[in-house]
């Protein structure tokens, strides 16, 4: 009988518990969903199929990332209204500045709202030419359940509960590994406002160029 693959931690990987203490974390909730304004959630979809995907998306930043039957790429206009994506947030370049350990600034920050059914499959982040950047993300809202493994699709996985003020890095050989969402626990964050639409945000900062 052959034994089951273990999970190893991939090297640059961090969990940064409670980064962003509540106030800040208000903060930036009211600065994403000022910017929801101007660049709404849309829903994307799968290259080729069309499939929805069920997390929405905007971005902040020159670029931002899309998924449409065309493929996945970096574009400098929201796909809706053809207007650029608002600019990066203060908190956002001072949170890269502190645990990017990256001398290029970011070029790219998208937004995934999660509604208490969505989920994001495994993935690796590919489509930068800054292969080694790192990858900053930050959860605002209710808690998820982060799946990381390894950079072969097949390697054992481990998961990590992130909760609203949580930050992410994968940097280092993490960069090239699989990661998702497996689901987002309904109700555990009121950072959201009702009447706006309760959830889980993640903020997701890439470098895109690889320099200059
Ligand atoms: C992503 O990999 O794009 C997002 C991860 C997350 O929502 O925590
Ligand atoms: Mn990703």
């Amino acid at each position: 009988m052959t034994a089951k693959p273990r999970f190893v931690q991939p090297d640059g990987f961090k969990l940064l518990p409670g980064y962003f203490s509540p106030d800040q974390q208000r903060a930036l909730a009211r600065t994403v969903l000022a910017a929801l304004d101007a660049a709404p959630l849309y829903r994307p979809c799968m290259p080729r199929t069309g499939a929805p995907l069920s997390v929405q998306m905007s971005n902040f930043g020159p670029l931002g990332w899309i998924s449409d039957r065309e493929g996945y790429r970096y574009q400098t206009m929201h796909p809706d209204t053809g207007a650029p994506w608002p600019p990066l947030p203060q908190a956002l370049r001072d949170l890269w500045a502190g645990v990017g350990d990256w001398p290029d600034a970011p070029e790219a920050c998208l937004i995934n709202w999660y509604d208490a059914g969505a989920r994001l499959g495994l993935h690796v982040d590919a489509d930068e030419d800054a292969k080694f950047a790192p990858v900053v993300s930050v959860s605002l809202g209710d808690r998820a359940r982060f799946r990381l493994g390894g950079a072969d699709r097949k390697a054992a996985t481990a998961s990590f509960i992130l909760s609203s003020g949580d930050v992410v890095v994968l940097g280092g050989p993490s960069r090239r590994c699989f990661h998702g969402v497996d689901r987002i626990y309904p109700g555990t964050s009121s950072l959201l406002p009702e009447r706006w639409r309760p959830g889980r945000i993640n903020l997701t900062l890439r470098r895109v160029h690889r320099s200059g």
